[in-house]
């Protein structure tokens, strides 16, 4: 049974009958540009084929009720109580085993408050939502901007809320950040928003201005293969929010706004102002940012094939610089690259999750044994390794 109708299948078991429609958002693998979007700099990721469901209905009490294939059991609330529940970043009412349900009820709070903004309404009808996904949980892929996604293309319908895609990727940001608690920025959403089949998304996340970028990848016989370390993160603890600090230290160091405003030629000026550590970090994000853009020529003027160089630079400086990597993912581009990837790097906000390896279609079997082989020499448990190809963004489906 696909996603989409397991969707369906939940929804009719909830309630006792079929939904009123099924929306769905895919996850995401960066390209390039990694923890420059809350920096108000350049990213470019392209959203990938493994999607989240939503299978959505009205009701008429003011209620709203969530489920998902990874609940235990629905979390329903009155809709007048959402705001009790999140009433400062990160801090539920709901229990432990009930965090999940921050994300879908985080983005019906949002986009009410989003819609009551625009409108001066606030359409409060009630809800039953029936979530399934096929997004690996926990890999890096974004399957909670893919959950806030489905969620909210669902319910911008359903309410009649009439917000555009990027207005919506607002949203899926306002509850990752308030009601789950994690300190992101918005590329994951614009991604899975705005996401097109064969194309990156070359995004601002300063004026939020998105261009897709062609990739080219079967003309050019390239395939993208994420490989998964199964080792899994969360950026509502720890190192995230530590780095998001020391970027934001380094700006105000600089005396700038956001770490965009700082130009490669800014560097050595900015070394002799911080300390090692935060210098690292910022020479990192203003690197990071100029690769972004060289990723992008490179893209138009050569295609996919040149950009190889830039993703292994990348990886690097997310390594010595920013120190996000883990040997996992080490291990996974440095056996990729020796068995012959054109550029391989990790992807997504560090601490485990994927990376990914640019590969020559025919290269792509010898390089994911060749990626299994050292995970085993290494001790490590074996990665999933798949390809992804740019999908589309979120949409309706039925
Ligand atoms: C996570 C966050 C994004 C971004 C990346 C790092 O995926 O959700 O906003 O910061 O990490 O590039």
């Amino acid at each position: 049974m696909t996603a989409q109708d397991a969707a369906a299948r939940l929804f009719q078991e909830l309630t006792g009958h079929a939904p009123d429609g099924v929306w769905s958002a895919p996850g995401r693998v960066n390209l390039i540009g990694e923890h420059t979007d809350y920096n108000d700099g350049f990213v470019l990721p392209f959203a990938i084929p493994h999607r989240t469901y939503a299978a959505v209905g009205m009701r008429a009490d003011g209620r709203i009720r969530v489920t998902s294939d990874h609940a235990e059991h629905p979390v329903e609330v009155a809709f007048a109580d959402l705001t009790a529940l999140f009433p400062k970043p990160g801090d539920t009412s709901l229990r432990v085993a009930d965090a999940w349900a921050a994300y879908p009820l985080g983005v019906a709070w949002a986009l009410r408050a989003a819609s009551t903004d625009a409108h001066g309404v606030a359409d409060a009808h009630g809800v039953d939502i029936a979530i399934t996904s096929d997004v690996p949980v926990g890999a890096g892929l974004s399957s909670s901007a893919a959950i806030e996604g489905a969620t909210a293309s669902a319910l911008n319908d359903a309410w009649n809320a009439d917000l555009d895609r990027k207005a919506l990727a607002r949203v899926g940001r306002r509850a990752e950040n308030e009601a789950v608690g994690a300190p992101t920025g918005i590329m994951d959403q614009m991604a899975s928003m705005l996401g097109e089949t064969d194309s990156a998304l070359f995004l601002d996340c300063r004026t939020l201005d998105a261009v897709p970028v062609a990739l080219g990848m079967a003309d050019a016989a390239l395939e993208i293969l994420v490989i998964d370390t199964r080792v899994t993160h969360a950026h509502s603890t720890g190192g995230y929010r530590d780095r998001r600090d020391a970027c934001e230290r380094g700006a105000a160091i600089m005396g700038v706004p956001a770490l965009r405003d700082v130009a490669v030629h800014d560097l050595e000026r900015a070394e002799g102002l911080m300390d090692d550590v935060t210098f690292r970090r910022v020479r990192h994000i203003v690197t990071e940012n100029q690769r972004v853009l060289d990723t992008v020529r490179m893209l138009r003027e050569h295609g996919a094939r040149g950009i190889g160089d830039l993703l292994v630079v990348s990886h690097v400086s997310m390594r010595d610089d920013f120190e996000i990597s883990t040997s996992e993912l080490d291990v996974a581009v440095e056996a990729s690259l020796a068995a012959g990837a054109l550029g391989a790097r990790m992807t997504g906000g560090g601490f485990g999750g994927a990376a990914i390896a640019l590969v020559e279609q025919d290269a792509a079997p010898a390089v994911s044994q060749a990626v299994t082989a050292a995970f085993a020499a290494s001790g490590f448990a074996a990665p999933h390794i798949f390809p992804v190809t740019p999908a589309a963004g979120a949409r309706r489906d039925a």
